[in-house]
């Protein structure tokens, strides 16, 4: 491919996003941008300051002075907090019960977006995923996929998780979970989840990964005229 591409691909946890823009990176020979693992490290920083979540001042102070990088490949994206491995603690417990709170504090949000519009302005291809990046973060992104999957298939795939790891589970209270999650992303004041006017909307609920993979990789292809 001699061209340079931006990919956006946004959508709610449950939708195997994560594990599908890895593979979408890997299928372009694409650098990786994992946003969600940045609001996770700036998350971890305050955690680690032990300032309140409720005081939005305190995490608006101190998310300037946060250092921290992301690797790039889809193989071995790693995150680092001031020079540290941080890669398995952001997706501990901890953090991830806060960093809604976090990612809510609008200075977070633009110190953030600035540094992802800065690491995707490299040269070569690139897959950028999280909630945010066709409608506000790559707004003039070459390709914008947004990936949905039902509440219910969402909820199964949460649920069928916490058994195998063996955790305690009832369907019904993850399926809650998920519609109450849901409500919140799409209905908050800043950066609300929803996809861009011109993002192609896949529902993942009925297909497995390589299947999506396989999928996305077409669609790139015909949208940019890759290889033909
Ligand atoms: O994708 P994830 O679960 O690692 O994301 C962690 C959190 O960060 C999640 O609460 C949503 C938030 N996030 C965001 O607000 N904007 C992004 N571009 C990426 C993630």
């Amino acid at each position: 491919m001699s061209q340079s591409l931006v990919i956006a691909i946004d959508g709610p946890a449950g939708t195997g996003k994560s594990s599908v823009a890895r593979g979408l990176a890997k299928a372009l020979d694409a650098d990786y941008l994992d946003t969600g693992a940045m609001y996770r490290i700036v998350t971890l920083s305050v955690l680690r300051s032990d300032i309140d979540l409720d005081d939005t001042a305190a995490i608006a102070a101190a998310v300037s002075d946060v250092d921290l990088a992301v690797g790039h490949d889809p193989d071995t994206d790693r995150s680092y907090l001031a020079g540290e491995d941080v890669s398995a603690e952001i997706r501990g417990d901890a953090v991830t019960k806060a960093v809604s709170a976090v990612s809510a504090v609008p200075e977070v949000r633009v110190r953030l977006v600035e540094l992802q519009r800065e690491l995707a302005s490299a040269p070569g291809n690139v897959v950028v995923e999280g909630r945010d990046i066709g409608t506000v973060v790559l707004p003039d992104a070459d390709v914008k996929i947004f990936l949905t999957a039902s509440a219910e298939e969402r909820a199964r795939r949460r649920h069928d998780q916490n058994v195998a790891a063996g955790l305690p589970s009832d369907y019904e209270t993850v399926l809650a979970d998920v519609r109450r999650r849901d409500h919140l992303d799409s209905t908050r004041a800043v950066s609300p989840l929803r996809a861009a006017d011109d993002a192609v909307v896949v529902d993942t609920s009925e297909m497995n990964q390589s299947e999506v993979i396989t999928f996305l990789t077409e669609l790139v292809a015909q949208k940019v005229g890759v290889g033909q």
